[in-house]
């Protein structure tokens, strides 16, 4: 059985119901449920909270019903959040993988997920995960569009992206959480240790959040005298007016489709085929 949510259905034709009740509440309804294997396509970003909420309704409702269910979501939000840097903090990355694995999913299927840094088949807090990396796909569709590159990481986490390529990772400092009610780090700066210069560059990370990473990253490669930036990742959040920042400074900006965006030039589809 295939079940794909509302918000998925630029990718396929969607056959769950999900409304929301006057007072905020999710409303969730998988119809024709059957005792086998199923598998449940369902976004959890945008608005994260209120997507992870549905997908609990969902694989309970699913599991109730006796399916045994593979999520995919392209995009895990809270993948960030894998390590405790204070104490008393949340380990949210375990925590929502635990949830859904309580909730009844058996596989979760995404891609390019932060704290795993390559692909294949792990456990994390109980859950069985299948990530997938985009990157080749990335690549391809640059070279496609810039020609010969040189493929590099604004930071040391994101390399897996580019080590079978030849690409360069970038360091990154991020400082303490600023101030105020946002939970934000700024980063202090982006070091690269190889040359630039005259080369036409591809920046690539698995995810644009604010997009203050990619910006200190084209800064740096324009100041060392790079002579075309396209800045590329699996994940297009985009906050803040990001997109149209990048824009300005670099010579292109594109990401997959995981999550929509103006720039989702590369399709997710491929990746997923076996489960669509
Ligand atoms: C962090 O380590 C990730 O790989 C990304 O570099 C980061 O999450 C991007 O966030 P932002 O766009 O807010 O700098």
């Amino acid at each position: 059985m295939r079940f794909v949510s509302p918000n998925f259905s630029d990718l396929a034709e969607p056959n769950i119901e999900i409304k929301t009740f006057p007072d905020g509440d999710s409303y969730v309804r998988v119809p024709s449920i059957k005792k086998e294997e199923s598998v449940l396509f369902h976004r959890l970003y945008p608005e994260q909270n209120t997507a992870i909420l549905q997908a609990v309704l969902m694989l309970e409702t699913l599991k109730r019903a006796g399916a045994s269910t593979t999520l995919v979501s392209p995009y895990l939000p809270y993948s960030r959040q894998d390590k405790v840097f204070r104490e008393g903090e949340a380990m949210s990355a375990e925590i929502i993988c635990k949830l859904l694995l309580e909730a009844g999913a058996r596989k979760l299927v995404t891609i390019d997920c932060h704290f795993l840094k390559k692909e294949g088949t792990f456990t994390y807090g109980g859950l069985e995960i299948e990530n997938f990396s985009a990157n080749k796909l990335l690549i391809e569709h640059a070279r496609k569009k810039m020609g010969e590159i040189e493929i590099i990481t604004p930071d040391i986490g994101a390399k897996y992206l580019v080590e079978e390529f030849g690409g360069k990772g970038m360091e990154k400092k991020r400082g303490g959480y600023q101030k105020g009610e946002e939970a934000y780090r700024k980063i202090e700066f982006v070091e690269r240790k190889f040359e630039v210069k005259g080369k036409n560059i591809l920046i690539l990370d698995d995810m644009i959040s604010t997009g203050g990473t990619m910006i200190k990253a084209v800064e740096n490669v324009k100041k060392g005298g790079a002579e075309r930036v396209f800045c590329a990742a699996t994940h297009g959040l985009f906050l803040k007016n990001s997109l149209k920042k990048l824009k300005e400074i670099c010579d292109g900006v594109f990401v997959t489709d995981s999550i929509p965006s103006p720039v989702s030039e590369v399709s997710i589809i491929p990746l997923l085929k076996d489960y669509l």
